[in-house]
């Protein structure tokens, strides 16, 4: 197992994480995020973004996390657990209670709208993937965290996500990836940390 690893997310830059497969990425991510506990060390919210919850996001009620850190698994599937795409966006808002207005958005921006009753897991890949990336976005996560975002996906969805990764980075969301997207992770910029390697960057300052 490899040691010694650090890596700061941060308001509004991107981090990448990289390595070849079985490095330990998504593992890596999923801890970040808060849904696995570290098998070693610890993973600390800053007091902005814990916003009273407690330091550690492993800890923190799934209200308290999808509000603040919002994960796109690596197969999409494992996040879907409504039976069409709408209830599937209103998953977020209702559970915490807030407006439903975002869902409308959401589904018009990511070429959704046609396939709102839709069952997601009926969606094409490309689809399926959109849908995760905006199901995470309709609780307005501070913190994102995406694995293998654009992996399969063809030229328009990848500059959409582009897009509105770069949209979201300006507006102060963290944006951390898990890639393996060279072009990609230009796009968005920030820091990289690479796993399986002894050539370590250090994460976003
Ligand atoms: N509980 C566990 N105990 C020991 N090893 C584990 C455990 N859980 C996962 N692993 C191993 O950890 C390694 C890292 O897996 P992970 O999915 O994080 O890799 P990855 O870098 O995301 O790979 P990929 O590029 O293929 O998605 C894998 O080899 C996996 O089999
Ligand atoms: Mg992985």
């Amino acid at each position: 197992m490899q040691s010694g690893i650090a890596a700061s997310v941060t308001a509004g830059r991107a981090l990448t994480i990289t390595g070849p497969n079985g490095a330990g990425k998504s593992t890596f991510a999923l801890t970040l995020a808060g849904l696995l506990a570290p098998v070693e060390g610890r993973v600390s919210a800053a007091a902005g973004l814990a916003a009273g919850a407690g330091a550690d996001p492993f800890r923190w009620k799934a209200k308290q996390l999808i509000a603040r850190i919002g994960t796109v698994f690596q197969e999409p599937e494992h996040q879907f657990v409504a039976g069409s795409v709408l209830d599937e966006l209103m998953v977020g808002p209702r559970h915490l209670r807030r407006g439903t207005e975002v869902v409308d958005e959401l589904l018009a921006r990511l070429r959704l709208d046609h396939l709102a009753e839709a069952n997601p897991y009926t969606l094409s890949g490309g689809e399926k993937r959109r849908l995760s990336v905006a199901t995470v976005l309709a609780a307005h996560p501070k913190v994102l965290v995406l694995d293998e975002p654009t992996f399969g996906q063809d030229s328009r969805t990848w500059a959409e996500l582009a897009s509105f990764l770069t949209e979201l980075l300006d507006a102060g969301t963290a944006v951390v990836s898990v890639t393996h997207d060279e072009e990609f992770s230009a796009v968005l910029g920030g820091a990289e940390l690479r796993l399986g390697s002894t050539r370590l960057k250090a994460g976003a300052a």
